[in-house]
């Protein structure tokens, strides 16, 4: 399979969107492999997915090092790793600027709101505090500004009556899961 664009997915948890990117991408005409799962966390559950799927991973916690040197070491992992495209799979940590310009236009977030609502924390919370009826999710490129760069697809998904934070996250969730590759295989092609 040649010419499959090398993405790098950075986690902090449990790792279903890295686990529907890399489903996807053992399809023969997905345009992107996955080939590297790198963590802040060393014990995020998605590494041990990433282990028993024979994906390379990285984990390191920046306790103690500083965000520079903790970054830097992302960085050199990612490009020792040769990757082209990051894939950000809920990665619970700000990127610095110096990261951001270092891969511009080259790191891609999935987000649990339709941007540009509700971007940061508590998405599904306040979605259904403003009475909204329509809930969803981005996928969309990585900027200084938080959750504030172009959208690259969305998925919308109803919210029901009766609905809280959890049922209305795990309703979305799955639109993630469909969103997310589809939307990162058109961006590698573009
Ligand atoms: C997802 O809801 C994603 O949109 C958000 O964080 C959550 C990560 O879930 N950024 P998972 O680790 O991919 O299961």
């Amino acid at each position: 399979m040649a010419d499959r664009t090398r993405v790098g997915v950075l986690i902090s948890g449990r790792g279903s969107n890295m686990m529907a990117l890399a489903t996807a991408a053992r399809e023969p005409d997905c345009p992107y492999e996955i080939v590297l799962v790198a963590s802040d966390k060393p014990d995020a559950a998605g590494l041990d997915w990433a282990r028993s799927h024979d994906l390379p991973t990285f984990a390191l916690s920046p306790r103690g090092l500083g965000k520079p040197a903790y970054e830097a070491a992302i960085d050199s992992a990612l490009r020792d790793a040769g990757v082209e495209v990051v894939a950000l799979a809920g990665y619970m940590r700000l990127l610095s600027d110096t990261f951001v310009a270092a891969w511009r236009d080259r790191i891609v977030n999935i987000h649990p709101s339709l941007l540009p609502k509700y971007k940061g924390l508590d998405t599904h919370a306040r979605a259904i505090a403003a009475n909204d009826t329509v809930g969803g999710c981005s996928v969309h490129l990585v900027t200084e500004e938080l959750d504030g760069g172009a959208v690259l697809g969305q998925a919308e998904v109803p919210i029901r009556p009766g609905d809280d934070a959890d049922s209305l996250a795990n309703r979305v969730l799955v639109a993630e899961h469909a969103l997310y590759p589809k939307t990162l295989a058109a961006f590698v092609t573009r």
